[in-house]
């Protein structure tokens, strides 16, 4: 046992170093993480704050949803019931004027609806659709007539023989 003791002593003061190295290699990995992910962060944060100056330089929070002369500035849409579900529904992937330049009925606002939710990502719209297409046809009927107007005021005379 005398000679054995040393031998012993040894190994008990390699395991505690092992685990004394283990601990810190432990602590590094932890710090490295630590440091990376709060670059990373960091820069993340950076990243947004710079796109967040951009947009509000060129629209600051007041002008943002400004309304001026009956019209929502930044998009160009008449000012009225249901605007802002437009806005926030269909101004996000194309510019308001391609929809101001459409005229449509209320079916042929759904189809194109219909047809953008098939083909060009649109998201279901719920409730929100029949509020957009009541909008639309309101403040954006469709100028084209599918029959002549109906005669009014018509003021109707005699034939002579
Ligand atoms: C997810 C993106 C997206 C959203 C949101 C979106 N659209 Fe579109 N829309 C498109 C794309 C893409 C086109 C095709 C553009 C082109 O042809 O240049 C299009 C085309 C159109 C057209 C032209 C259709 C034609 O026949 O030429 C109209 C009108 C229109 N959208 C109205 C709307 C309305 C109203 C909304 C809100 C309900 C809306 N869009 C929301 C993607 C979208």
């Amino acid at each position: 046992m005398e000679s054995n003791f040393p031998t012993s002593l040894r190994i008990v003061i390699i395991r505690a170093m092992l685990k004394l190295a283990g601990l810190l290699l432990l602590i590094l990995i932890a710090g490295g993480v630590y440091l990376i992910r709060d670059i990373h962060l960091k820069n993340a944060a950076y990243e947004a704050s710079i796109a967040k100056t951009v947009v509000e330089d060129t629209f600051n929070e007041e002008e943002w949803d400004k309304i001026e002369n009956g019209i929502h500035v930044r998009t160009g849409l008449i000012d009225a019931e249901g605007l802002m579900t437009v806005v926030s529904n269909c101004t996000s992937c194309h510019s308001a004027k391609l929809i101001t330049q459409n005229r449509m009925s209320a079916e042929r606002w759904n189809e194109t609806i219909k047809w953008m939710q098939k083909t060009q990502g649109l998201w279901e719209l719920g409730g929100n659709q029949e509020i957009i297409v009541n909008y639309l046809v309101t403040n954006y009927p469709s100028k084209k007539k599918g029959r002549r107007m109906i005669l009014e005021n018509i003021e109707w005379y005699e034939l002579e023989n």
